[in-house]
């Protein structure tokens, strides 16, 4: 299995974006988590297709795009054509279009697609998008804001999650998303988790110190 890194830019230092991008990438992460926040689905506002165009022209890491934003699908074809390799969408603001219609308009338009799971929201509210998507986004903290403590129910909902994907033979990585650091790292990934995003415990201090370090307890607890 890949491990991957998605250092999430959302705790970056805006004046020097490009060069922490670029730090990412040298010590190996291979996706930048892009959040995108409208102010209705969550509380925050992040920043939207502007930003991605030039992190786009700046960068070729993998863009990982998450949207925390309600009815996503008005918005998929904008975002494919600022960059964005893969679409996020939350099940509980696809309202206009529906689940399975967003994650298929996501797939026509070339990007790869992921479904999230809220702390709050049941493994059973995704379970019927499981065989079409590539990616399942664990949230281990309510959405909205970076610098959170991973909540302990992600535990279990990881591993109720890796049965299903176990039971009906999907490919789907699993990736979990808030709080995530250097001591919760080996129990999320022997948990299951092949994507890792993490904003604060990257972007402070020593950024690429930061990334290796990830990747060699990833090392430690995949052998
Ligand atoms: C939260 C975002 C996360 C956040 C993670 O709503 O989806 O991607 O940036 O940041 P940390 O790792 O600081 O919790
Ligand atoms: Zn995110």
């Amino acid at each position: 299995m890949e491990y991957i890194l998605a250092p999430s830019i959302l705790a970056a230092d805006f004046m020097r974006l490009g060069e922490q991008i670029e730090a990412v990438g040298k010590a190996g992460a291979q996706y930048v988590h892009y959040d995108v926040m409208d102010g209705i689905y969550v509380p925050s506002i992040s920043f939207g297709l502007p930003v991605l165009k030039s992190v786009r022209k700046g960068t070729d890491l993998f863009l990982d795009c998450h949207l925390m934003i309600m009815d996503p699908d008005r918005y998929i074809d904008e975002f494919v054509e600022c960059g964005a390799d893969s679409i996020t969408v939350h099940v509980e603001a696809c309202r206009d279009t529906g689940v399975g219609s967003t994650l298929e308009h996501i797939r026509r338009s070339g990007a790869k697609c992921g479904i999230t799971l809220n702390p709050g929201t049941p493994v059973s509210a995704i379970e019927p998008y499981l065989g079409m998507v590539d990616m399942v986004l664990v949230m281990s903290v309510e959405p909205g804001f970076g610098g959170q403590k991973l909540l302990n129910s992600t535990y279990a909902k990881l591993a109720e999650l890796r049965e299903l994907k176990r039971l009906g033979g999907y490919g789907f990585d699993i990736e979990v998303d808030g709080g995530v650091t250097k001591d919760n790292l080996a129990e999320l990934v022997r948990a299951g988790v092949n994507v890792i995003v993490s904003g604060s415990s990257i972007f402070k201090g020593d950024i690429e110190a930061n990334v290796k370090d990830f990747f060699e307890i990833i090392k430690e607890n995949t052998k």
